[in-house]
């Protein structure tokens, strides 16, 4: 079967200068979904002169009919009508994301098997507010917008879903018989059903059928996308599922667990036996088995290898490769980097545009000193490098294995394997001085009192 998605409207209530068809949920465009559920279907988009470029990219194998002037879901149809060569053909309007395959193959077997000209799919809605009401009396079927019904009608709570399925030979005959004589002054697909009565309804779950004209309505379907999404990881422990955000690509392995208020974002892929604590953000990254990430890191497209740890409040910056084992601790940034097996960055430092060996450690307050104002400069240390505390890299720099960077150092100069390097001021001693310093002061103050 064809189907034809209407996606050329003006978006109007959604307030925005982007179609509603383009804004996001769980980071993929809202007709992504529509497309989706439509997948073994010759699709037809109805798009308008702003959009058509962009969809005909995002969905190379459908055909884009442009509808000129947006005079309304009937005119919509026109645009796509000529090119239809089957049979019957199905009608989804490009704002429903929540539609399943089910609904789509329940209805068409009865379409198919009533032989009819249309098919509605309908559903009944509590707050039935901004829907086209299915409105049954001795004359028939009519479909009512919100606009132009009366109170009484306003009262109908079962609905127009905004998808159909017609018969093409009706299709063609009817559908430059519909009227624009509506408060909207609109050609409103919903005339067709009052052209035939062989027509029909099929309820389908309210849930499923729920459009997006506003902001409102987009972050509540996005929140029922979030349950589905949730809901396909029936191996992974999440603490509070509702304070969980995951995109559509993200893959998450089996046995982790998700802790309150973790943000997975992009095309994250997250191992086996996986812990992601509370406030972390992950971004386009992937994690091997057995990582943990402690509260409220943040890493964006990086690579961590199994068993290592993260956190609490370290960021991983794009392009930096964690190794198995490593420990990356508190208040530490890494950048475009990669630490091999075992290394360790326990507290405050700083790793950018650096290669660290196997079983190196990295002592507190350590930083690379990567950027001269103009470029950046790689710092390289070897396997088994011991770095003091408030160690400071000049980079380009090399340090070989096997060598101790004493606390305090400043490090300008390539440092051979084995090496012990030191760039300390001699101490110097003065016992006794703070008393007799004291005293001085004391002496003087008192003066100036007097
Ligand atoms: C439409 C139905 C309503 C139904 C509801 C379900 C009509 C007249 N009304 O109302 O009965 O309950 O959907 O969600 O159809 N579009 C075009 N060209 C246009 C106008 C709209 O392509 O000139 C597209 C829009 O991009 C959208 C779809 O058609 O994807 C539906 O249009 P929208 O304005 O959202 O219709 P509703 O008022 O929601
Ligand atoms: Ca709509």
């Amino acid at each position: 079967m064809e189907a034809v998605v209407l996606a050329a409207g003006k978006s109007t209530r959604m307030k925005s200068k982007t179609s509603k068809i383009f804004h996001k949920i769980a980071n993929r465009p809202v007709i992504f979904y529509v497309i989706q559920a439509l997948e073994n279907y010759k699709i037809h988009i109805v798009a308008n002169n702003e959009n058509h470029e962009t969809l005909k990219e995002m969905f190379p194998n459908c055909q884009i009919h442009i509808q000129k002037e947006q005079k309304g879901t009937g005119d919509a149809l026109k645009s796509a009508i000529d090119h239809i060569q089957e049979n019957a053909f199905i009608v989804v309007n490009g704002d429903t994301p929540l539609i399943k395959k089910e609904d789509l193959q329940k209805a068409r077997l009865f379409f198919e098997s009533k032989n009819l000209d249309c098919l509605v799919l309908v559903a009944k809605l509590k707050n039935p507010y901004g829907y086209g009401r299915i409105v049954k009396d001795s004359n028939g079927l009519r479909i009512v917008e919100e606009k132009d019904a009366t109170e009484e009608i306003k009262k109908i709570n079962e609905i127009n879903s905004g998808i159909y399925i017609f018969k093409t030979e009706f299709v063609k005959k009817s559908i430059n018989d519909i009227e624009n004589n509506n408060k909207s002054n609109e050609y409103y697909i919903t005339n067709l059903v009052k052209m035939t009565n062989n027509i029909d309804t099929i309820e389908v779950d309210k849930e499923n059928i729920l459009g997006i004209n506003t902001r409102k309505e987009l972050s509540n379907v996005g929140k029922i996308m979030q349950q589905r999404i949730i809901d396909k990881f029936d191996d992974v422990t999440f603490i509070d599922p509702n304070s969980i955000y995951i995109d559509y690509d993200v893959s998450i392995g089996s046995d982790c667990i998700i802790y309150p208020n973790v943000s997975l974002r992009g095309k994250t892929k997250i191992g086996n036996n996986c812990t992601i604590d509370i406030g972390s953000v992950i971004e386009d990254s992937v994690l091997k088995d057995n990582v943990k990430i402690k509260p409220y890191s943040v890493i964006e497209e990086s690579l961590i290898e199994k068993n290592a740890q993260i956190g609490p409040f370290a960021h991983l910056r794009p392009l930096s490769t964690i190794g198995e084992e490593v420990k990356i601790g508190n208040f530490v940034e890494v950048k475009k980097s990669v630490l091999k097996k075992g290394t360790k960055a326990s507290h405050l430092t700083y790793i950018g545009d650096a290669e660290l060996g196997e079983d190196v450690n990295v002592g507190c307050g350590t930083i690379t000193c990567n950027y001269d104002g103009y470029q950046k400069h790689k710092t390289i240390i070897g396997d088994r490098v011991f770095i003091g505390s408030d160690v400071q890299l000049v980079a380009p720099v090399e340090v070989e294995h096997d060598s101790l960077i004493a606390a305090g150092t400043t490090v300008t100069k390539h440092v051979e394997p084995f090496s012990l390097v030191l760039s300390r001021v001699p101490q110097v001693n003065k016992p006794g001085w703070v008393k007799r310093y004291r005293e001085y002061m004391e002496k003087k103050l008192n003066q100036k009192k007097k």
